[in-house]
């Protein structure tokens, strides 16, 4: 198995907090890969919330949890990650923002930079302190392309008092790899 890339290395960023962790968040469920990570490393009783917009992705993500027997602590909404404050009040110990289109599904059911932004904002208003974000961002297609590039001016500019935001990338592939970003929150004083 590789396990030097974006994705791996979030699941390792995450996985020692999820052991604590009461609240997690899975901002772009697709085929399900990353709630099932989320659910099968947080305690029993650790609430996850998922978020697509495509009733097909949480289709899958509903099938994939019921086989690994933790469909019951997971919250499938079918609604845009940019409301995410409309369901979840609580404080987030981890998020998963993996960015770009469902595989194998419509390309043109991207995330989009203004949405993206937006659900990000949200989530650092909800992140518990030493709560850990994750965000994958795919730049090897267009619309890509122009959500990184308006994620990192986003990122690069938060308020480094409050949160230490870093950024994580292959150095010697070609083609645009993923870039990954990791986000925590600081504690105060
Ligand atoms: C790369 S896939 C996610 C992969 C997924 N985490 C997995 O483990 O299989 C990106 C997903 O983001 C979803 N998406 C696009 N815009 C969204 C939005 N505004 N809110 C929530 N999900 C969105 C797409 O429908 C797609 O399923």
């Amino acid at each position: 198995m590789q396990v030097v890339n974006a994705v791996m290395m979030a699941q390792r960023l995450l996985k020692p907090r999820l052991a604590t962790a009461g609240l997690v968040v899975d901002a772009t469920a697709g085929n399900g890969q990353d709630t099932l990570f989320l659910a099968a490393n947080t305690p029993a009783a650790t609430v996850v919330w998922a978020f697509d917009i495509q009733s097909q992705a949480l289709t899958n993500t509903k099938e994939l949890l019921a086989k690994y027997e933790v469909a019951a602590k997971v919250h499938l909404v079918l609604d845009s990650h940019a409301h995410i404050t409309r369901y979840i009040k609580q404080p987030v110990d981890a998020a998963m923002f993996n960015l770009g289109y469902l595989p194998g599904g419509d390309h043109k059911l991207s995330t989009l930079p203004q949405t993206t932004i937006q659900a990000i904002a949200q989530t650092l208003q909800l992140l518990n302190t030493e709560g850990l974000m994750t965000i994958a961002a795919y730049p090897g297609y267009e619309q890509g392309r122009l959500e990184l590039r308006e994620l990192h001016q986003y990122l690069a500019a938060i308020d480094q008092k409050k949160f230490s935001v870093a950024c994580w990338s292959m150095v010697n592939q070609t083609n645009f790899p993923p870039i990954l970003y990791l986000i925590e929150k600081k504690r105060s004083g």
